[in-house]
């Protein structure tokens, strides 16, 4: 199959193409590079099954043409990070919807299955045990924008199942919890690279907030199996997913292990949530999902715990220094 990834330079997009290659698909990657990375797919330039495009989702004669020549398409293209979200909110806003827009109009224009990658920014202040697909959404105010971030990928949802719904277009939902591994950049508020960058340079580990506040972390190489076996399955279109690990950590307790994989003498610095984002910031207590129905559909399970992914960012940024 020739496959088409949105954002294709960004973390999870470049484990995606490298897991789609291995298992003999082509792969054509669309990115602006907005905070997508070149490194991330270098080592994928110039094989005969990997063709990288240097274009916006918001072009649609660029979406035009991909769309055209793929048989199925992976929507990861975002505005990603609370950071990004909360500086920029309007052109956050315009890739995050707009863009998303012509992406499924194209691939209704092909009748190209899609799968799209929303986020467990949908449940909000939510704090249920485990958050169900069915569960409802508690969210602030929409002046705030965090609480944008989380309206448009509803807006995405909405419009992958309608265009399911209404015209037939094989769509999948995936509600992505956080997923972590290398490649992903600490630049835009991502807390696992961002602490052990901290951790390396002996430098204060800040944790936002009192710390208490707690989240799941699945490894990006669970996720992009379970991305992969979604869009082939046919009882999957029309559906949401939830993907995530549902071993829970607080942020101070997560701050501690980095620091101990690091063999770092940081100390563990708390900043206002006022401070590092904005006035009136609001978070999630918790956050934890229930996966049952991506089990049961693909086989869904987390395979690599927090300790040994933890590693694997040390090791990568350790190469880096
Ligand atoms: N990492 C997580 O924990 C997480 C959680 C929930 C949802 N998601 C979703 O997963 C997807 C991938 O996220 P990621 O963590 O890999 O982030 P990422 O920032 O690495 O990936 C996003 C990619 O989209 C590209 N992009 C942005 N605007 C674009 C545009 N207009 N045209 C073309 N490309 C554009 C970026 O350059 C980047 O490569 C996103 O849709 C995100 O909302 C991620």
């Amino acid at each position: 199959m020739r496959v088409l990834i949105t954002g294709g330079a960004g973390f999870i997009a470049s484990h995606l193409a490298d897991y789609l290659l291995e298992n003999g698909h082509s792969v054509v990657a669309l990115d602006d590079l907005s905070t997508g990375r070149h490194s991330n797919v270098e080592h994928l330039l110039g094989g005969p099954n990997f063709e990288f495009v240097l274009g916006s989702i918001l072009n649609p004669d660029v979406v035009d043409d991909v769309v055209g020549r793929c048989e199925a398409v992976f929507h990861l293209a975002a505005a990603v990070g609370v950071h990004l979200i909360v500086n920029h909110p309007l052109r956050s806003l315009a890739t995050n919807i707009r863009g998303s827009e012509i992406v499924f109009e194209k691939a209704n224009k092909y009748g190209t299955r899609v799968l799209v990658t929303s986020s467990s920014e949908i449940y909000g202040k939510n704090r249920s045990d485990r958050l169900h697909e069915d569960d409802d959404r508690i969210l602030g105010s929409p002046l705030k924008s965090r609480w944008a971030y989380s309206e448009a990928k509803a807006i995405d949802e909405i419009l992958a199942y309608t265009y399911w719904k209404e015209k037939g277009l094989p769509a999948v939902i995936v509600r992505l919890f956080n997923t972590v591994g290398p490649r992903q950049t600490g630049a835009y508020g991502m807390v696992i690279p961002r602490f052990v960058a901290q951790a390396l340079r002996n430098e204060p580990i800040t944790v936002y907030g009192d710390g208490t506040q707690t989240r799941c972390f699945c490894y990006v190489g669970d996720i992009v199996r379970a991305l992969a076996a979604l869009i082939e399955h046919p009882d999957a279109y029309g559906r949401v997913f939830n993907l995530g690990s549902d071993d829970e950590v607080s942020v101070q307790r997560l701050a501690e292990i980095v620091r101990e994989e690091a063999g770092s003498h940081s100390e563990i610095q708390n900043v206002a949530y006022e401070v590092a984002y904005e006035e009136g910031f609001e978070d999630m207590a918790r956050r934890v999902p229930d996966t049952t129905r991506a089990r049961e559909l693909v086989g869904f399970k987390p395979t690599v715990g927090l300790r040994e992914i933890i590693r694997l960012v040390i090791e990568e940024q350790s190469l880096a220094l």
